[in-house]
C-alpha cells in the first residue's frame, strides 16, 4: 500500500524546544505509520529576521541533528535545507505574482515579527508565506502537521493553491492541517507561546540539571499562592498543564489535590514534572549527543534528502510554468 505524503519545516533560530516537540515533531513521528515524510529545515525562512552569520551553519546542522534525534529516520522520510532546492524560490515567485499583499499584510506572524524588527521590515518577511507555500505545493502532500500557530499560513496555502488554479488550470492540490493533541505550549512564564525568541523555552539540548534550574526558578505557578501553606488552584497553573503532558495520570491526581488542600508545595509539585520531563527526553538527548559525534551520518542524511527533494520539486515545478504559458528550457 503507498503511504501519503505529509510535509513539514521547522527554522534553524535556535535549540527546538518541546513547544516544537510537543506541536510538530513527536506528532510526525506518530505519522509515519499512514505517512511518508518530507521534513525541511528552513533556512531562507530563517533569514528574514537579524541573525548572526558566524552560527547560521551549526545552527542548521543542529537542527538536522535535532530531527534524526527526536525518531525521524531516513526509511521513514526524507529530510533536506531548504536552500538546497532551488525550486522553493522559485515557485515563491510565482506565487508572489498571484497572492495579493492585502492577504500576507494579514498574517499574524507577520504583524507579530515586524513589530519586534522595526529597523528591519524587509519584503521577505510580508512574503515569507509565497515560499511556504512554495514549500509545501512542490510535494503535493495530503497533509502538513504543524503547531496551532501555523493555522493561517497553512489556509492562505491553500487560498494560494486555488488562485493558481483558477489563473492556470487545475494543478496544486490542497492539503490538510493536522495539529497535534498540544498544539499550543505556554511558556515557562505562563503567558505567552513557548518560542526560542522568546527565552521561555526548555530546549531538547538542555541537561537534566538546567531544566530542573529553569523550572524551579523560572515556571510561574498559580500567582494566588503565595505561601506552601496556602491552597492552590491547579486549573490556573501553566507547570500542572505541563504535568498533564508528561506526568502520568496517578501523579496527576495526586499533584492537583495536593496542590489544592496545601499538602504539596510547588518546588515539590516541580520536582516531579522535571523528573517526567527528563525521562522523556532522556533518550533524544541521549541520540542528539551521539549523532554530534557522526556528523558524516548526518551530512550523507542530508544530500540524500536533497538529490530526492530536488528531483521532486523540479518536477513540480516544470509542470507549473508549463501551465503557465512559459517557455521551457531546451539542453
Ligand atoms: P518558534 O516559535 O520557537 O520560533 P517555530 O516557529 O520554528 O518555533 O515553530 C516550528 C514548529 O513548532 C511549528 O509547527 C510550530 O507551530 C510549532 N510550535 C512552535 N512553538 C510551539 C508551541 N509553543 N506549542 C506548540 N507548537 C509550537
Ligand atoms: N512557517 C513555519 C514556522 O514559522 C516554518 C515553515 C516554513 C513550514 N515552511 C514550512 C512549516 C512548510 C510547515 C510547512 O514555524
Amino acid at each position: 500500500m503507498t503511504k501519503k505524503i505529509m510535509l513539514s519545516g521547522i527554522q534553524p533560530t535556535g535549540e527546538l524546544h518541546i513547544g516544537n516537540y510537543l506541536g510538530a515533531i513527536k506528532n510526525w513521528v506518530s505519522l509515519f505509520e499512514k505517512y511518508y515524510g518530507y521534513f525541511i529545515v528552513v533556512d531562507y525562512h530563517a533569514i528574514t529576521i537579524e541573525y548572526d552569520v558566524s552560527v547560521m551553519q551549526k545552527r542548521i546542522i543542529e537542527a538536522a541533528i535535532e530531527y534524526l534525534a527526536c525518531g525521524l529516520t531516513p526509511d521513514k522520510c526524507s529530510i533536506f535545507i531548504q536552500s538546497h532546492v532551488p525550486a522553493h524560490t522559485e515557485l515563491a515567485w510565482i506565487f508572489n505574482s498571484v497572492i495579493p499583499v492585502a492577504e500576507l499584510e494579514r498574517m499574524t506572524q507577520y504583524k507579530d515579527k515586524s513589530k519586534n524588527n522595526e529597523t528591519n521590515i524587509n519584503a521577505g518577511l510580508l512574503t515569507y508565506p509565497a515560499l511556504m507555500a512554495s514549500d509545501i505545493l512542490l510535494y503535493q502532500p495530503h497533509a502538513v502537521p504543524v503547531g496551532e500557530d501555523q493555522a493561517q499560513h497553512l489556509e492562505l496555502t491553500r487560498m494560494i493553491a486555488r488562485k493558481f488554479n483558477a489563473r492556470y488550470g487545475e494543478y496544486f492540490i490542497e492539503p490538510d492541517t493536522i495539529h497535534s493533541n498540544v498544539p499550543r505550549i505556554l511558556g515557562l512564564d505562563g503567558q505567552r507561546k513557548m518560542s526560542k525568541s522568546l527565552q521561555n523555552h526548555i530546549s531538547l539540548r538542555m541537561t537534566d540539571k538546567e531544566t530542573e534550574t529553569a523550572i524551579l526558578r523560572k515556571g510561574v505557578t498559580d500567582l494566588n499562592r503565595k505561601l506552601k501553606t496556602d491552597k492552590g488552584n491547579p486549573d490556573i497553573c501553566n507547570m500542572y498543564k505541563w504535568h498533564t503532558i508528561f506526568s502520568s495520570e496517578d501523579e496527576q491526581k495526586e499533584c492537583a489535590q495536593s496542590c489544592r488542600n496545601a499538602s504539596i508545595g510547588c518546588v515539590d509539585c516541580k520536582r516531579i514534572l522535571v523528573k517526567n520531563i527528563n525521562n522523556e527526553l532522556s533518550p533524544i538527548r541521549e541520540k542528539i549527543n551521539e549523532l554530534e559525534n557522526n556528523k558524516d551520518y548526518v551530512y550523507d542524511v542530508l544530500s540524500d534528502g536533497a538529490k530526492k527533494a530536488n528531483e521532486i520539486a523540479s518536477s513540480i515545478l516544470n509542470g507549473a510554468k508549463e501551465k503557465m504559458g512559459l517557455l521551457s528550457h531546451r539542453e
